[in-house]
């Protein structure tokens, strides 16, 4: 595909994006779902693939095109999307950025669910697999720097700092998505980026800089190979 070896800060890396939500089906023709447009997570593999990376961008349903020079995997279930990463690895950074349903329908049907009168239908569900945390407590295999994404409502420092110890990754990119601030969907990301060492704040960006900034980050971490 390449006609001349990458080089960039990211150049002989590999780096797993994960990006957009999931779905998890109820029966054959509805599901469960977060809110994500996936432009985050896809900026962010354009952006690495950019700076020399190797991509491997598994998405769930999204309405965006597949960008270019990026290996795109596409999923529906966050079960789905774990299996899609582990076939990923091994990988130098994994960045994940997807909206993972955190349940799923137990024992969803292949058939439709009829509506009936007085009566509701009995959904109890299942607990998905917490794909940032799995990875991240990879005995082996584990990408050398694993980052995610908390999207908040309230306290939005404080659960960065609970999710980055609990899912054993090494940095959180945090953002307010509290109905004031209109952030959910939209172009810009006010960003935090929590560590073991502190917190840095960004200023309002567009998510296509959030991404860049965030690939350079990220290189500087790792210290890529230049050319
Ligand atoms: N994540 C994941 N798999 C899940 C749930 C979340 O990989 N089943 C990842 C997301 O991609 C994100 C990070 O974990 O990078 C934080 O997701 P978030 O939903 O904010 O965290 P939860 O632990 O699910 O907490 P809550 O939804 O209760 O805030
Ligand atoms: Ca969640």
């Amino acid at each position: 595909e390449r006609l001349l070896a990458p080089s960039g800060p990211l150049a002989g890396k590999h780096v797993i994006v994960t990006s957009g939500p999931t779905h998890e089906p109820i029966d054959p023709v509805r599901y469960i779902a977060n809110r994500s447009s996936g432009r985050q997570g896809h900026a962010i593999a354009k952006a690495a693939s950019e700076a020399g990376a190797r991509v491997t961008l598994i998405s769930g349903p999204v309405d965006l095109p597949d960008p270019r020079g990026v290996t795109t995997v596409h999923v529906e279930s966050a079960r789905e999307m774990l299996e899609a990463v582990e076939r990923a690895l091994p990988a130098d950074i994994g960045i994940f950025a997807a909206a993972v349903a955190d349940w799923r329908v137990a024992d969803a049907g292949g058939q439709k669910i009829k509506k009936k009168e007085g009566t509701l239908p009995n959904l109890s569900l299942a607990e998905n697999p917490d794909i940032l945390a799995t990875v991240s407590h990879l005995p082996q295999n584990r990408p050398a720097l694993m980052v995610g994404f908390a999207a908040e409502t309230e306290n939005v420092i404080e659960h960065a700092r609970q999710k980055l110890a609990k899912k054993g990754c090494d940095l959180i990119v945090a953002n307010d998505v509290s109905p004031a601030t209109g952030v959910m969907g939209g172009e810009s990301n006010t960003v935090h980026l929590v560590t073991r060492s502190g917190i840095e704040t960004w200023p309002t960006l567009s998510k296509t800089e959030v991404a860049e900034r965030l690939v350079a980050h990220v290189g500087a971490l790792i210290g890529g190979t230049e050319p």
